[in-house]
């Protein structure tokens, strides 16, 4: 039935298309959120959305201290945004859901960069509408740089790749298809077409050295348990809000929608015969995917190149936030209720699966759920104990610790043990997370499973 939506099975692509590269931008590069015919698979187009050219946006790069500006036009027929997600921006040009550009308007997106090197990214933002705007190809990367980063000379240009992995659902002629039915309201649109950077199924040619890959997870609702065909190991070094205080060998990571992964890969390595593919482990905890493991894309080791790059053993400072310092404790439950008010975005009325929630109310635009005091320093506790699904939490205007994690996996993996943005919570779970809130003004925190957000999973917490 469509309340037991399950994952759709993966469709598994040749790995002959090159990794497409997105363009890279500076300050002053214009946006433009429009629709057009783009190409996801070989030979085939259709329609799809983007910032530039193609599906995607380009990937931004600018310093830590100066001040960037994105001239921004709504070249879609309805109303749209943006939100820097993982940049630490005023209120007024986060891309709340109340700040809307209005289709055929413009507006200047203009902030100081005031955070550690990192890697954010960016998309739209309209209430009940930015999962079908991301799913459709609005998201990009921005990566923050710095000279304390640089100093650690970590793989830089060719040696430096970014990858936005999602999962798409293509149709006959090539155009992206957006269409959840309730069940997959549920459990969050996942596709069968696992695309990097816009590309199903891409292959990357690479030398027999260190590479950083920069990864996103910009899917609507799919987690990825990123791992190699080979079973080598690999390094994480950085997170949602930067570099980690040191690098943490893995040999498989799970990320959810909304979580960037800093990740260093040794080719020189690995147990491989001249290729390895980047896939997606099983993994157990949510119901409804994690029981295929598939390929993402696929590394030709077709150059011998050595490098002289030594991997330090502390990569930066975090000063712990700790959990005695809290003047305050807030604990959200996450999940399905019966008592949500308002109906499903296809117009439905809460049906026998209710809506997603937090602590039983849905997302309402003017209501401020959470008065928070400037500079307070707090502990928010987000409980899944009892629900099925997983829910990445994710808040806008702060980067957060993790103090603990009870129940499921009962322990802090390698990516955050840094500043983060979003944190998954699995089916049985309770995890707390610490932050000092910083910055006055009014804020979302939602789950950024994008279907879960659009049926309500969402609330305002005002600073001041
Ligand atoms: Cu990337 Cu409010 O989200
Ligand atoms: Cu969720």
């Amino acid at each position: 039935s469509e309340m037991n939506a399950v994952a759709p099975d993966i469709m598994q692509g040749a790995f002959t298309t090159p990794l497409p590269t997105p363009e890279m931008a500076v300050s002053g590069t214009s946006l433009n959120a429009h629709g057009m015919s783009g190409s996801v698979m070989p030979g085939k187009s259709g329609s799809m959305l983007g910032y530039r050219n193609g599906i995607l946006g380009p990937t931004i790069r600018a310093e830590r201290g100066s001040v960037v500006t994105m001239p921004f036009t709504n070249g879609l027929t309805g109303e749209t945004n943006i939100h820097w997600h993982g940049l630490l921006v005023p209120p007024a040009m986060d891309g709340h859901p109340e700040q809307m550009v209005k289709a055929g308007q413009s507006f200047n997106y203009t902030f100081r960069i005031d955070q550690p090197a990192g890697m954010a990214w960016y998309h739209p933002h309209p209430h009940m509408e930015t999962g079908r705007q991301v799913f459709m190809g609005l998201a990009g990367m921005f990566i923050v740089e710095s000279p304390e980063e640089r100093a650690l000379k970590l793989p830089s240009g060719e040696y430096e790749i970014p990858m936005v992995i999602q999962d798409k659902r293509v149709d006959a002629s090539g155009g992206l298809v957006y269409n959840p039915t309730m069940g997959e309201v549920m459990i969050g649109y996942m596709g069968d077409t696992i695309t990097v950077n816009g590309a199903h199924a891409p292959y990357r040619s690479v030398s027999s050295r260190t590479y950083r890959l920069r990864v996103l997870n910009g899917s609507n609702a799919r987690i990825y348990n990123l791992a190699l065909s080979s079973g080598d190991p690999f390094t994480v070094i950085g997170s949602d809000g930067g570099l980690l205080p040191s690098p943490e060998p893995v040999t498989n990571l799970l990320l959810a929608p909304g979580e960037r992964a800093d990740l260093l890969l040794d080719f020189g390595k690995m147990n491989l015969n001249g290729e390895v593919f980047l896939q997606s482990n099983p993994f157990s905890g949510a119901d409804s995917q994690g029981r295929q493991g598939f390929k993402i894309m696929k590394f030709v080791v077709d150059k011998t190149e050595s490098d002289s790059f030594a991997l330090p053993l502390t990569l930066t400072n975090i000063p712990a936030l700790s959990a005695a310092s809290a003047a305050k404790t807030r604990t959200f439950d996450i999940g399905i209720s019966m008592e949500g008010s308002g109906k499903h975005k296809m117009g439905k009325k809460k049906s026998m699966a209710g809506m997603h929630t937090i602590n039983g109310k849905t997302f309402s635009m003017d209501r401020i759920d959470e008065a928070v005091p400037l500079n307070n320093v707090e502990i928010w506790e987000f409980n899944n104990a009892n629900g099925d699904e997983p829910h990445p939490m994710h808040m806008h205007g702060t980067f957060f610790q993790i103090v603990s994690r009870a129940g499921g996996r009962n322990k802090i993996v390698a990516h955050e043990k840094g500043w983060k943005d979003t944190v998954l919570v699995m089916p049985g779970e309770s995890v707390r997370v610490i932050t000092k809130f910083e910055r006055a003004g009014k804020f979302v925190f939602h789950c950024h499973n994008l279907e879960h957000e659009d049926d309500g999973m969402m609330l305002n917490f005002q600073v001041s």
